[in-house]
């Protein structure tokens, strides 16, 4: 018998941005467990966690192509100096997958609704509204037949949301939005698919600061009692449905938001 193993994501280029820690990082190298030939992926300031992740990622294949980028989701140009620094750093003239995963969920910046300053409004919008849909639209006039754009949401984007978490839903909810209606306007012409994932509470640096913040009775409710296992998710939780998206098997899926939560959404699905 022929033994294979099976890499779905065989000779594809991808982006990940926010890919120096938690989530991000653990779908670059799941990425290049499945084959990717090129890997770029964005940090802001842990330039050593995100040299670590090159290195796992060429621990895999030394033959993988990598590229590291300084990015803050914050600024205005973020999507297009991601996508043009990519391409000049990896040598290539096409992208294959966009994993748009880079979103302002710092801590330090989430405010209670009624004391909520519109300059932070207006940065979390920018970071998890602009910044995504700048990435899509500068990535896409790049992307062929196959193409895979997939955005990390929350399940906050559905959610009544409790302090400090209204307007990081809000942003969420309003990326979602954009998602649907590039999908909408771009595959019929690109071949290419559009979606976000629907990550509920993960085991990573942002979620394990913001415990820190809150009262452990609010912290048990709002992230561990709400999943069916009753427990937060790992990051290999989800590295598995968004290496799915971006392979060839999920292709008919698109536009659509894709709950990735352990059953955290139980009770919205109606
Ligand atoms: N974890 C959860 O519970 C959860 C739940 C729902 C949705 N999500 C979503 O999942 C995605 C990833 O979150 P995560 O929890 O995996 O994050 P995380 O572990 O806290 O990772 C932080 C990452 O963000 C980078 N970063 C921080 N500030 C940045 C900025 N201003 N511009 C660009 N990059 C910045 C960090 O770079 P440095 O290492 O260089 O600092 C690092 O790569 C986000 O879209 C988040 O909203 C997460």
């Amino acid at each position: 018998m022929i033994s294979s193993i099976p890499a779905p994501l065989a000779g594809r280029v991808a982006i990940i941005t926010e890919a120096s820690r938690g989530i991000g990082a653990a779908v670059a190298i799941d990425f290049a467990r499945r084959g990717c030939s090129h890997i770029a992926i964005t940090y802001l300031g842990n330039i050593d966690a995100a040299k670590k992740v090159l290195s796992s990622i060429n621990e895999i294949s030394s033959d993988i192509k990598t590229a590291l980028i300084r990015a803050d989701v914050t600024s205005e140009m973020f999507g297009q100096d991601v996508v043009k620094a990519a391409l000049s750093s990896l040598a290539v003239n096409h992208i294959d997958i966009v994993v748009s995963n880079a979103a302002l969920s710092d801590t330090k910046t989430l405010q209670s609704m009624e004391t909520h300053t519109k300059e932070a409004f207006d940065q979390f919008m920018t970071a998890n509204v602009w910044s995504p849909f700048q990435l899509s639209l500068a990535a896409i006039p790049h992307m062929g037949r196959g193409g895979r754009i997939i955005t990390i949401s929350s399940v906050a984007s559905r959610r009544p949301n409790v302090n400090p978490m209204v307007i990081l839903g809000a942003t969420k909810a309003a990326s979602d939005s954009i998602t649907r209606a590039l999908a909408a306007a771009y595959p019929r012409r690109t071949g290419i698919t559009i979606n976000s994932v629907a990550v509920g509470p993960t085991n990573a640096d942002a979620l394990r600061m913001g415990m820190a913040k809150l009262p452990k009775e609010w912290t048990e409710a709002l992230y561990v009692r709400v999943t069916a296992e009753r427990r937060i998710a790992e990051v290999d939780d989800v590295t598995g449905v968004v290496s799915w998206l971006a392979g060839p098997d999920s292709k008919w899926v698109n536009g659509n938001f894709v709950p990735c939560s352990g059953g955290s959404m139980l009770e919205l699905q109606g």
